[in-house]
């Protein structure tokens, strides 16, 4: 007969021999620098087969438990787990929305945001059919140009969406106070800027709601996910009915829904329209382990973009490069070079030179959003001719600055850098 092991004596087994491979592999160690590389070691793993073990793999305890923890974390009340930081704003944007709120966001209203952004920060605009208002960006810290707010502003505007670039966060003092003014809805798009702070409160706590991802390639990893955080309980409850299929399981007021609906079988009752956009404890479990990390992680990208900054300083007329700023803590997601019109190369040629030495680069997201042919089939506005988004892409691009990137390698990039610039000094 074979015999039955149970749950605590096969993790007694698993966990000496994941300890000693993850002791024994270093993920970081590559010739190529790339963009992300792995930061989940063995306490995801064990959490991980923990969940396995239990059988209990979709939406559980475990994924509460993060949300409870990010929302802590950022200094936010409610937060709501998703698969993706697409879906987050998918999410909060349907939210804003619903026809149950005092003041929806309605058909046809219009949303203030940034042309130099991401695809799935604008797209769920079109998926409310409420029309995204383009203004450009500064082109210092890459996020929504402040000034541009006024001109922007009609009778039909409802909504702000403030996306922190890069990990550089948004001039918040400017923005609730254009969003309080205006009697407008405040959305922080924080996908980017994990632990990004202004004046020292962290991004993803200024606005009525806000979204982060948790895709392979940020700050903390779940492999996919996402999270939607506000501090409106009203928001809260609709999140938790709209994340998964119109239902009341996870709301706070699923006993006087059951009791006002008594003529439905409370296990299926939908009192709201919904999707089903949950992450399963797998996500959870990797979560309650990266957010412990989430500091350290910081800490390494900021000493690379110091270093960098610091060393790349000489050439500034050939390339834009990010500065130092008093009143903000920068989260770094990538970092971001752009090339002076007047450098007398081409982008083309500084990345393929860096690729060529096995340093990864990408182009500063989406880019100019209105430039992409997907634009072609749906309604927006600009304000102005957003000159620095479309400069920015044609002319910017940004390497990997993570947990991965060490002495030796952020040395080596400064080199490679450096060894194409010394051409034109
Ligand atoms: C600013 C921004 N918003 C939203 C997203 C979407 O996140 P996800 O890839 O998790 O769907 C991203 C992804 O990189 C992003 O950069």
């Amino acid at each position: 007969m074979v015999k039955k092991v149970d749950k605590k004596e096969a993790m007694k087994k698993i966990k000496p021999i994941i300890q000693e491979y993850f002791n024994s592999n270093d993920f970081t160690e590559s010739s190529k620098i790339k963009l992300v590389v792995p930061s989940y070691g063995e306490h995801e793993v064990l959490e991980v087969i923990d969940s396995l073990l239990s059988t209990y793999v979709t939406m559980g305890e475990k994924v509460y438990s993060f949300e409870e923890q990010f929302s802590k974390y950022i200094g936010c009340k409610y937060a709501t787990m998703v698969n993706s930081g697409s879906s987050a704003n998918l999410l909060a944007l349907q939210a804003l929305a619903n026809p149950t709120l005092e003041n929806p966001i309605k058909p046809g209203d219009e949303i203030i945001t940034t042309s130099l952004t991401w695809s799935t920060s604008v797209f769920p605009i079109f998926d409310i059919n409420a029309i995204p208002v383009f203004v450009d960006v500064n082109k210092d810290s890459l996020t929504i140009d402040v000034k541009q707010l006024e001109t922007a502003l009609t009778s039909k505007t409802k909504a702000v969406l403030a996306v922190h670039l890069l990990g550089h966060p948004c001039q918040m003092d400017v923005l609730v106070d254009f969003c309080e003014k205006n009697d407008l809805y405040l959305i922080e798009d924080c996908c980017e800027a994990h632990g990004a702070e202004w004046n020292g409160k962290k991004v993803g706590s200024f606005g009525h709601i806000s979204t982060y991802s948790f895709f392979f390639s940020h700050h903390i990893s779940t492999i996919e996910g996402g999270i939607v955080l506000t501090n409106i309980d009203e928001i809260n409850q609709l999140l938790k009915s709209l994340r998964a299929h119109g239902w009341i399981r996870e709301r706070n007021d699923k006993t006087e829904l059951a009791r006002k609906y008594n003529h439905i079988d409370p296990r299926f009752l939908f009192v709201n329209k919904g999707y089903n956009l949950r992450p399963t404890e797998i996500q959870g479990a990797f979560g309650i382990h990266q957010l412990k990390k989430l500091e350290t992680f910081l800490k390494i990208r900021e000493e690379n973009a110091k270093f960098w900054i610091d060393n790349l300083e000489e050439y500034r007329k050939f390339i834009h490069i990010p500065k130092i700023e008093e009143n903000i803590r920068h989260a770094w997601f990538g970092f971001p070079i752009i090339i002076s019109e007047k450098a007398g190369f081409k982008r083309e040629n500084f990345v393929k030179h860096l690729e060529k030495n096995n340093i990864e680069t990408r182009p500063i997201m989406a880019g100019n959003i209105i430039e992409q042919p997907a634009m072609n089939y749906y309604k927006w506005k600009q304000i102005g001719p957003l000159e620095n988004s479309s400069r920015i892409m044609k002319n910017g691009f940004f390497f990997g600055n993570h947990s991965g990137i060490k002495q030796k390698e952020r040395e080596y990039i400064l080199k490679i850098i450096q060894s194409f610039l010394d051409h034109y000094i």
